[in-house]
C-alpha cells in the first residue's frame, strides 16, 4: 500500500491528484491550511485530512509526526502554491515588483517546499520506493521565458517564474543528494484553477496527469528531471 501526501490539496489541481491516487488504490493525505475546507474536501474523496500550512515550521512539524505515528510515507507532492497577483487581478511585473512581494511568494512555493520536504525526509528515507513530486511551473523555463513569439515569453510576471525556477533548481540538487528517491519537477499547463482566475486553458483532469503519473514512478523512473505530458521540458 502506497501513502502519498499533496499539499494545497483542498481544491484545483491537489484535489483532483488526490482524487486519482486514492482512485488507484493510494493512501491520500489531503494536505489543507484551513481544517475544515481539509476535511471537506478529504472527505468527499475518501483520503485523509491534515492540516498543513507549508509557511510554518510547527504545523509542517505536527503534519510529519501524525502521519509518521500513522506508519510513514511513500510519496510527496509538494503541490501548494500561490502565483501573487495584484488586488485587481493583475500579474505583478518588474516595474511594480518589491522585495516584500517577491519574499511573499516565495515563502510558499520554495521554502515551503524546502520546509515540507526537509520534515517529510526521514520518513521517505525509510520508504521501499520514494517519490517527490515538485509541481513547477512552464514559466520556470529559462529556455521558454527568453524564446520570442511564444505565450511564456509573453508573461510579465518575475516573482512566480523566479520561484519555479528555484524549485527546479531544489529538485535537481535534492535528486543527486537522495538517488534512491525519485525527485522530479513537473509542468502541469495552463489550468482553469483559483491560482489565475479560472483563465487556464485546461482541465484541472487535463492538468493533474502529469503529476499523477509522475507520483507513480517506480524505482527505475526517472529522477533530477522536468516534465510536462508529452516529455522532458527545456530548463
Ligand atoms: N493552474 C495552472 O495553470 C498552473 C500551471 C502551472 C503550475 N501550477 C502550479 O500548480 C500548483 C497548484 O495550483 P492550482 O492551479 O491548483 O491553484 P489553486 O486552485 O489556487 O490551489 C492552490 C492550493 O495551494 C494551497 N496553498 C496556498 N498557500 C498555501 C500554504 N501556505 N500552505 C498550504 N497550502 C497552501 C491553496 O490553499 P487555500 O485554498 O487555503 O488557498 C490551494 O489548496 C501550484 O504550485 C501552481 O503554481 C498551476
Amino acid at each position: 500500500m502506497t501513502t502519498t501526501l499533496i499539499t494545497g490539496a483542498n481544491k484545483g489541481l491537489g484535489f483532483e491528484t488526490a482524487r486519482r491516487l486514492v482512485a488507484a488504490g493510494h493512501t491520500v493525505y489531503l494536505g489543507s491550511r484551513d481544517p475544515e475546507r481539509g476535511r471537506r474536501a478529504a472527505g468527499e474523496l475518501g483520503a485523509r485530512a491534515v492540516v498543513l500550512d507549508v509557511t510554518d515550521d510547527a504545523s509542517v512539524a505536527a503534519a510529519a509526526k501524525a502521519i509518521e505515528a500513522d506508519g510513514g510515507l511513500d510519496v510527496l507532492i509538494n503541490n501548494a502554491g500561490v502565483e501573487g497577483r495584484t488586488p485587481e487581478g493583475g500579474v505583478i511585473g518588474a516595474a511594480d515588483l518589491t522585495a516584500d512581494m517577491m519574499r511573499s511568494i516565495f515563502e510558499t512555493n520554495v521554502f515551503g517546499v524546502v520546509r515540507v520536504t526537509h520534515a517529510f525526509l526521514p520518513l521517505l528515507r525509510r520508504s521501499a520506493a520514494p517519490v517527490v513530486v515538485n509541481v513547477s511551473s512552464g514559466l520556470a523555463s529559462l529556455t521558454r521565458v527568453s524564446t520570442p513569439d511564444t505565450p511564456t515569453y509573453a508573461y510579465p510576471g518575475v516573482a512566480y517564474p523566479a520561484s519555479k525556477a528555484t524549485v527546479n533548481m531544489i529538485t535537481v540538487q535534492f535528486a543527486k543528494a537522495f538517488p534512491e528517491i525519485r525527485v522530479n519537477a513537473v509542468e502541469p499547463g495552463y489550468t482553469a484553477t483559483d491560482l489565475n482566475g479560472h483563465t487556464g486553458t485546461q482541465t484541472v483532469q487535463e492538468g493533474a496527469e502529469i503529476i499523477v503519473r509522475t507520483a507513480q514512478l517506480g524505482p527505475e523512473g526517472p529522477t533530477g528531471g522536468y516534465f510536462d505530458i508529452e516529455g522532458p521540458l527545456p530548463w
